[in-house]
């Protein structure tokens, strides 16, 4: 597997477009050594999202699925210093390690990791009606894919983008006689996708060190 054509692609990327971050290294390795399976974002998929934030200008980030805070970690270091990043996490082992490691890279005070289901989490943050988000990336359970946009699009404001990660699974995504839950939930979120008159929405396939995957970006019109 390691010398995969497309684990060398990923691996030149990189080296060419990637410099050096031992403190993004960093989180890995912490992750690796706490025992969490090994599902963050691709360190180009996390350049990726951090040019984002970046050119959409979020200063606030909603992320659905922490983990050890990877993506997390691209996300504090793109947005400016009064930026924000509102993270959700089920496990609080994983909540624990990202917490950890964001304190480690200095962007505990523009991270808040809430821990507990994310559907809770989000009606909380309905209820709440604090200002709205400019970015959201979606990342957790794949059978809830479709309920965390309806969620997500009552936190955002028009322009706003979100990001779902996971959306083709080794093609499974066209299959539509499919039965795994994981593929219902991602089928179920491109037909919301597709009925909603307020999104303009791609999606891109993507091979790598991770496999066959591909991700959906949808932006939020008026
Ligand atoms: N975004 C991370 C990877 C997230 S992996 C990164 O790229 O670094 C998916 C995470 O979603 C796991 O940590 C898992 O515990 C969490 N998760 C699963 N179901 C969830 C739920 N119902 N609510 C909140 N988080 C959930
Ligand atoms: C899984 C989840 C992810 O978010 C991911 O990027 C890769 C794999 C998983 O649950 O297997
Ligand atoms: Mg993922």
């Amino acid at each position: 597997m390691s010398d995969d054509i497309r684990t060398r692609v990923d691996a030149y990327i990189e080296d060419r477009l990637l410099p050096e971050d031992a403190d993004l290294s960093a989180v890995l390795d912490a992750n690796h050594v706490a025992g969490l399976p090994a599902i963050d974002v691709s360190p180009a998929f996390g350049k990726l999202l951090s040019l984002l934030a970046r050119t959409s200008g979020a200063r606030r980030v909603l992320e659905i699925g922490t983990l050890g805070g990877y993506s997390t970690a691209w996300f504090a270091r793109a947005l400016p210093v009064d930026g924000m990043v509102v993270s959700i996490e089920l496990n609080p082992r994983h909540a624990e390690v990202a917490r950890a490691n964001l304190a480690r890279l200095g962007c505990a005070e523009r991270v808040e990791i809430r821990c507990g289901s994310a559907l809770d989490i989000l009606e909380c943050m309905i209820a709440e009606d604090g200002p709205r988000f400019d970015l959201v990336f979606i990342d957790a359970d794949k059978v809830n894919n479709a309920r965390y946009l309806e969620r997500a699009l009552r936190l955002v404001h028009v322009g706003s983008l979100i990001v779902v990660d996971n959306v083709v699974r080794a093609g499974a995504v066209a299959d539509a006689s499919a039965e795994d839950p994981n593929v219902l939930g991602t089928r179920a979120l491109f037909d919301a996708v597709a009925a909603h008159p307020q999104l303009e929405a791609t999606a891109i396939q993507t091979v790598g060190r991770k496999g066959y995957d591909g991700f959906l970006i949808a932006r939020v019109r008026a």
